[in-house]
């Protein structure tokens, strides 16, 4: 039996519909883009899929339905107009996530920081990381990651890019300075696990195939930043800068955290939806 790719494309996005996907129709694109290898498929919708790529297709259609994560199925994502790749054991870069990144480049402007030397805490797929050093190339970059399976990911997304930064396995929640470099940095960025004990009960289908060493942030999400906050200070340089992304609502916690560890100029920034998503703090005393 032949299939033309509309014949196709309908039955996938019925199947998605189906299952309550409500981005099936963007879901099917990606998949066609992909399996197809050109940017739009649908224009020559009277094509006849050729067998194998159907069953591909098919498939990937068929654990999407699933909740199984489109990234993951696709296996590379893009942040900030930069590729990624992703699969289980990475979380997936969010597009909420390039506030944190704006934040800094525009710190950087602002204070003429032409060489800063940065460094992200909990660097996971390395998207912060890697798309400052694209951003800032004479910027120094450092990134820390606990996990062996995300470090992986972060390795093989500094190459992709071609970002030279330091990348280092380390608890960034526990103290020691091996690996740190001894005159500190200039900017310390960090989106760590935020979710809560009850977020966690109530993760959305394709969350939850996320690694929850990613997710977690201990019974009020906040964990990361009490413990990050009180052990990096000591390696800011003077007037050096703290960033943190943080979840729906716990704004006001971190900054209480900011305040109770010395920091000043804290500004708080709102994603597009509007939800404060990220704030910035200065550390100006010595520490
Ligand atoms: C919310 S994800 C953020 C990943 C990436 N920075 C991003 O924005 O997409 C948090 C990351 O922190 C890592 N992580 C969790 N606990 C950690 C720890 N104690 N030390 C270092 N990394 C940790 C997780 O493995 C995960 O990659």
């Amino acid at each position: 039996m032949t299939m033309t790719r509309r014949e196709l494309y309908v039955l996938c996005r019925e199947k998605l519909e189906r299952a309550g996907i409500d981005t099936a129709d963007f879901d099917v694109m990606c998949i066609f883009q992909d399996m197809l290898n050109e940017k739009n498929p649908m224009f020559q919708p009277l094509e006849e899929v050729p067998e194998d790529i159907r069953g591909k297709i098919t498939d990937l259609t068929e654990r999407r339905s699933q909740g199984y994560p489109l990234q993951y199925l696709l296996g590379r994502w893009e942040f900030f107009g930069y590729p990624f790749n992703v699969g289980e054991g990475v979380l997936i870069p969010r597009p909420e996530t390039e506030l944190l990144v704006e934040n800094i480049i525009e710190i950087c402007r602002r204070e003429k920081l032409t060489s800063p030397r940065i460094v992200d805490l909990c660097s996971g797929s390395g998207c912060i990381a890697v798309t400052l050093k694209k951003e800032l190339p004479s910027a120094e970059v450092w990134a820390y990651e606990i996990s062996p399976q995300a470090l992986s990911y972060l390795k093989g997304n500094a190459s992709l890019n071609d970002a030279d930064i330091n990348i280092k396995e380390r608890d960034v929640m526990l103290g020691g300075n091996e690996d740190i470099p001894e005159d500190g940095f200039d900017i310390i960025v960090s989106n760590p696990p935020y979710l809560t004990s009850e977020e966690m009960s109530q993760l959305q289908t394709e969350v939850s195939h996320e690694p929850e060493l990613a997710l977690y942030g201990g019974e009020d999400g906040l964990d990361a930043y009490r413990a990050i906050t009180d052990i990096w200070k000591h390696h800011l340089r003077k007037n050096g800068w703290l960033c943190y992304e943080y979840g729906d609502g716990q704004h006001d916690y971190v900054k209480d955290i900011l305040i109770d560890n010395d920091f000043r100029n804290i500004t708080l920034s709102r994603d597009l939806a509007g939800i404060y998503r990220a704030v910035s703090a200065q550390r100006t005393e010595e520490v």
